[in-house]
């Protein structure tokens, strides 16, 4: 974790002023595009996940980081995709952004959900909108969710505490750093 968080330090890029005035903006893409940020952030958040045989990867940044971790802990990964980018059959659920709504998706069929330990790893916990979204969507299809894993949860948001109750009590929420 100390490893995980010098390289975020040494490698994410504040942008001033964003999204709003005052804000100082952690852009943790070039974090992920060093070698030595990559495998310490695949590392902690690995370490956190160590229960799981699945790990499912928010669309898109979760991506990068579902494949890494997965493949350290030797199991596989499933990515959660935004709506109408599989093909079907899928199992989708609809949520609300704040203009708007979205849709996330997982395959229908072809992969065994019910009865395994997934854990949810993305890159930024905000809102929990995509992460409560994702939970459900998991937990319907009979897997049990017991780890979400992030690399930076932003502050003044009630992010956490929503996915922790979409998760039924039993959930963890671990992150990385704040921003
Ligand atoms: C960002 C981020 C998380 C989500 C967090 O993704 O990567 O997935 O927002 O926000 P929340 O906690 O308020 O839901 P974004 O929706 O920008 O999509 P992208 O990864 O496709 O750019």
């Amino acid at each position: 974790l100390a490893r995980a968080r010098t390289a975020i330090e040494r490698h994410a890029r504040l942008v001033p002023d964003f999204p709003e005035p005052g804000v100082a903006f952690k852009d943790l893409t070039p974090v992920l595009a060093a070698a030595d940020g990559l495998a310490a952030v695949t590392e902690a958040l690995a370490d956190v996940c160590a229960g799981a045989d699945l790990i499912a990867g928010i669309d898109a940044r979760g991506f990068l980081l579902g494949g890494a971790i997965a493949h350290r802990l030797g199991i596989g990964v499933v990515a959660v995709r935004k709506g109408g980018k599989l093909p079907p059959p899928v199992v989708g659920v609809d949520y609300d952004l704040e203009y708007g709504s979205a849709r996330l998706e997982v395959p229908a069929s072809g992969i065994e959900f019910a009865g395994r330990r997934v854990a949810v790893v993305d890159d930024v916990l905000a809102t929990g909108g995509t992460l409560c979204a994702s939970v459900e969507l998991l937990m319907r299809m009979g897997a049990s969710v017991r780890d979400v894993a992030v690399v930076m949860e932003l502050e003044g948001f009630p992010g956490r505490t929503r996915v922790e109750a979409a998760g039924g009590g039993s959930l963890r929420v671990h992150n990385l750093c704040d921003g």
